[in-house]
């Protein structure tokens, strides 16, 4: 077999770290940040990360047990393997890596750089003094309490990560650190009887399903990503690893690679020459590492549940029930069956499987010959609204406000890596007496935090237009995360087919407020372990 090496370079698994392209994936996880007082010592500070240095995952040890599960499956039927092993990664604010080396300027992003309280305002977060979701009312990341230095720490075992957070947070502050933050986030079927929630976020829809194909191998002829599908043969046609499962230039997510643009594949090897100058910068250290993007998100689960239960009373002709209308927020149904294969019901045999569930696109529709449903050209919305929280963010083979359809939505996709922190409430909750946090611990890896996150975020969720528009007012907003900063009430509308016969409702009439809002967060760079080692701790 022919590989092209500028298409899909041999990924150094030693050097990117593990959670990043591999995706620690583990059911507790402990997020650490530390500050670095202006007193502390800076070769203090460096012999910490010295010692820490060694236990960062690379990932090739994440590789490796995936690896091994795929195996365990294949043969003994076993779903999960405790390896009863502690993985942890690392990283560090812009202003952390000024103090620990020479090069910080030559960082240029300027999202990275102000750090993300810099960019509340544009992420469309609420400014105001004490008003829930300002950076004045956050936990960690606001001017007062930003972050240095961010861990994370993943087990499979509750009690493991907590032992370590705990060691992890004695020795830094041994070493002279500021503890800012810790939390640990579990998936939701650790609390009791909440075994069925597993893989489900807090509004009780499965998370986790769709992630990029990363392009690259692991040794000379075998992919890091399973290859289902062969390619095609006009090399500017977007690449499938499996079906709905687009194939992405690791230079998306990695600094030092090629990048995914709108001619990857058909111009192999060029540097991006689309991609913006400042984001692509950095220094040449920086090779084998990602931006990384913390947003700790709170979510008012009987807001949302209310909210779906009196619109979906109020939506009487047809009758739509509220399950379905919160479905038509997100694009999928509860149990992550995409609204795209299945939009008059849930079908939880559809979500479960992890060869379909993912299997659909927008504008062409896709045939699978899996014995579910196939997606339908859907240009219009009918089967899953333009509206929905996984239409807005992943618009897939649809043409968009940037561009005529996957390959310019390609370099806008993110790796994400979050996690639920907060008890849940029982499904479909509509108070909570003991108001108890809970929500998203949002994490993603891309190469540019103003191509990534911010992309999704500010041109896509929170934008009544984009990035499909059939009338010119637009369809509305990602009524599930997105925000409307430009109303002093912050009410975000949307307009939605009401049934899956392809009826539209022409009313705006589906309003809200913010029940996803965010409580911190940051902006951080995960080195390569060598530039860790070598550049950072030395
Ligand atoms: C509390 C906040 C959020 C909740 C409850 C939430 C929930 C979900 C759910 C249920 C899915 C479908 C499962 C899947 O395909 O993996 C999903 C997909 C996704 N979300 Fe979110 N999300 C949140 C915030 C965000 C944010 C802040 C971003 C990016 C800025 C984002 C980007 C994505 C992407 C890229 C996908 C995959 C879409 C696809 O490829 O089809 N989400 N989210």
């Amino acid at each position: 077999m022919s590989i092209d090496p500028d298409l899909e370079p041999l990924l150094p698994l030693d050097e990117v770290q593990g959670n990043i392209l591999g995706g620690f994936n583990k059911d507790h996880q402990a997020l650490l940040a530390l500050g670095m007082p202006d007193s502390m010592p800076m070769p203090r500070a460096k012999q910490w990360l010295a010692s820490l240095a060694a236990e960062i995952t690379p990932l090739r040890a994440v590789h490796e047990f995936r690896r091994m599960r795929k195996r365990a499956l294949r043969t003994e039927g076993i779903e999960r393997l405790d390896m009863g092993s502690t993985w942890k990664a690392i990283a560090f604010s812009h202003s952390a890596i000024g103090r620990l080396t020479p090069d910080a300027d030559q960082f240029t992003s300027t999202s990275f750089r102000a750090g993300l309280a810099g960019s509340a305002q544009m992420l469309g977060d609420p400014t105001t003094d004490r008003v829930l979701g300002s950076p004045s009312t956050w936990i960690v990341g606001a001017d007062r309490n930003a972050a240095d230095v961010f861990c994370i720490i993943a087990s499979d075992n509750p009690d493991l990560v907590t032992q370590e957070l705990q060691r992890l947070t004695d020795s830094a502050r041994v070493a002279g650190f500021d503890l800012i933050y810790s939390e640990i986030g579990h998936d939701l079927s650790f609390y009791d009887g909440n075994d069925l929630r597993k893989g489900h976020e807090h509004f009780g829809f499965k998370d986790g399903i769709s992630q990029p194909g990363v392009r690259g191998r692991v040794d000379e002829s075998t992919f890091f990503t399973d290859r289902l599908i062969e390619a095609p043969q006009d090399p500017s046609e977007p690449s499938y690893a499996s079906l709905g499962q687009a194939l992405v230039a690791v230079g998306t997510f990695v600094l030092g690679y090629a990048t995914q643009n709108a001619t990857f594949g058909s111009l192999p090897g060029l540097p991006d020459p689309l991609a913006p100058a400042p984001n692509a910068v950095a220094p040449s250290w920086a090779r084998n590492g990602s931006f990384l993007v913390f947003r700790r998100l709170n979510q008012d689960v009987p807001a949302f549940n209310r909210f779906v239960t009196e619109q979906a009373a109020a939506l009487a002709l047809p009758a739509v029930p509220a399950n379905r209308l919160a479905a038509l927020f997100v694009g999928r149904w509860k149990s992550g069956a995409p609204l795209a294969r299945t939009a008059a019901a849930d079908d939880p045999k559809l979500g479960r499987c992890t060869s379909a569930n993912n299997a659909f696109l927008y504008a062409l529709g896709l045939i699978t010959h899996d014995g579910f449903p196939d997606s339908q050209p859907d240009f219009n919305g009918n089967q899953c609204p333009i509206v929905a929280h996984v239409r807005k963010v992943n618009p897939r083979d649809l043409p968009t406000d940037v561009g005529g359809g996957a390959n310019e939505t390609l370099p806008h996709r993110i790796l994400r890596r979050g996690i639920p922190f907060g008890p849940p409430l029982p499904d479909g909750a509509l108070e909570d007496e003991e108001h108890r946090p809970r929500g998203l611990l949002f994490l993603s890896y891309q190469r540019s935090i103003e191509d990534g996150f911010e992309f999704l975020s500010n041109r896509w969720m929170n934008s009544s237009r984009n990035p499909q528009s059939l009338v010119g007012i637009g369809e509305g907003f990602d009524m599930l995360v997105g925000a409307n900063s430009q109303d002093p009430t912050r009410q975000r509308s949307c307009i939605m087919p009401a049934t899956g016969q392809g009826m539209r409702l022409p009313t705006r009439g589906l309003q809200s407020s913010d029940w996803v809002y965010p409580s911190g967060g940051g902006y951080f760079f995960a080195p390569s372990l060598s530039a860790l080692r070598d550049v950072l701790a030395r």
